[in-house]
């Protein structure tokens, strides 16, 4: 069967790292684009370029928003370190990003591949937000968007608010509101599936690629230790690209998601209706069409190992 034809929107970040490297491997990866979030645009577009220099992975990079839609621009997450991608020495950028914007960019290659592309969006949704906004169309065009963000349950930067969210809460709300097929997948399912120290020992036993991914992951085990104290180093963003792969590895349940732009305490969150609404409570109890494919479990140990697998087949 052919391989899903995937463009994946990023802000490297550790996890956003493992993903591109993952992807790579297991699907037909036509791109990356960036958007700032872990760290400013120029940052994480530098992490991105390294990506692809230490996979050897010869794909376009676009850049694209530096700031969210009208929000102010958020402060740098410390999770990812003062460069986004802090605990190991990584290749130098081999290549310079394309000319286009990386809305266009979204758009052109939608065009090109109606129906087949599948859209990943693992950092905030300033830039699918935009390409939604240019080019309504997309919305038919791609056969699905594939966002990590949002949760059902807890946040990781605020206390209901998921860090790709909260950095654009109203870039989220145009993306879960255009109409589009969007699989979510959000902090709820990736706080528990992420690599362990008995992982990243795996990885480093194996090649340059894999030791350097030890090295990242070692880094940000620390962080998710020291700011919340996990046991694993939450594999987010992988999780958005598993399901293309092998989609028994999440449980998903269609229901509405709603983004929450201005609450005090609740900017950010995505209000996921998992009640069992019949029609009748659809009408006394303001039930809305679903929208979204939302994660609400995973095979952790067999998506881990999955991914510790496809990261040691590399040099
Ligand atoms: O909350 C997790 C998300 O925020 C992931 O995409 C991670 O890379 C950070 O961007
Ligand atoms: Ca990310």
């Amino acid at each position: 069967m052919a391989r899903t034809k995937i463009l994946i929107d990023c802000d490297p970040g550790h996890d956003d790292a493992v993903a591109i490297l993952y992807a790579a491997r297991q699907l037909d990866l036509l791109g990356l684009t960036t958007v700032h979030g872990n760290n400013t645009l120029e940052r994480v577009t530098h992490n991105a370029l390294s990506i692809l220099a230490l996979g050897g992975i010869d794909v376009p990079l676009a850049m694209g928003c530096a700031t969210p839609l009208v929000a102010p621009m958020h402060p740098i997450a410390e999770a990812h370190g003062k460069t986004g991608l802090d605990g190991a020495d990584l290749p130098a950028p081999r290549a310079r990003p394309i000319a286009q914007h990386a809305v266009d960019f979204i758009i052109e290659t939608a065009r090109a591949h109606q129906g087949e592309l599948v859209l990943a969006a693992i950092g905030p949704c300033t830039n699918v937000a935009m390409a939604l906004k240019k080019e309504p169309r997309l919305a038919e065009w791609l056969r699905e968007i594939t966002v990590m963000g949002g949760s059902t349950t807890l946040g990781n930067i605020r206390a209901v608010a998921e860090f790709n969210i909260w950095c654009d809460p109203e870039a989220a709300a145009v993306v879960f509101d255009s109409g589009a097929r969007i699989r979510m997948v959000g902090y709820n399912v990736t706080i528990a599936t992420g690599t362990s120290a008995a992982d990243i020992a795996r990885l480093r036993q194996g090649g340059r690629v894999a030791g350097t991914i030890a090295g990242l992951l070692d880094f940000f085990l620390a962080r998710g230790r020291a700011a919340l104290g996990l046991q694993v180093a939450p594999m987010h963003d992988v999780c958005a690209i598993v399901p293309y792969v092998d989609e028994t590895l999440l449980i998903y349940r269609h229901v509405n998601v709603a983004v929450e732009t201005q609450g005090t305490h609740t900017r950010g969150m995505t209000i996921c209706d998992l009640r069992t609404l019949t029609e009748e409570g659809m009408l006394t109890r303001a039930g809305r069409k679903p929208n979204a494919h939302v994660a609400i479990a995973s095979d952790a140990p067999r998506l881990i190992s999955g991914v510790v697998d496809t990261l040691l087949s590399y040099p």
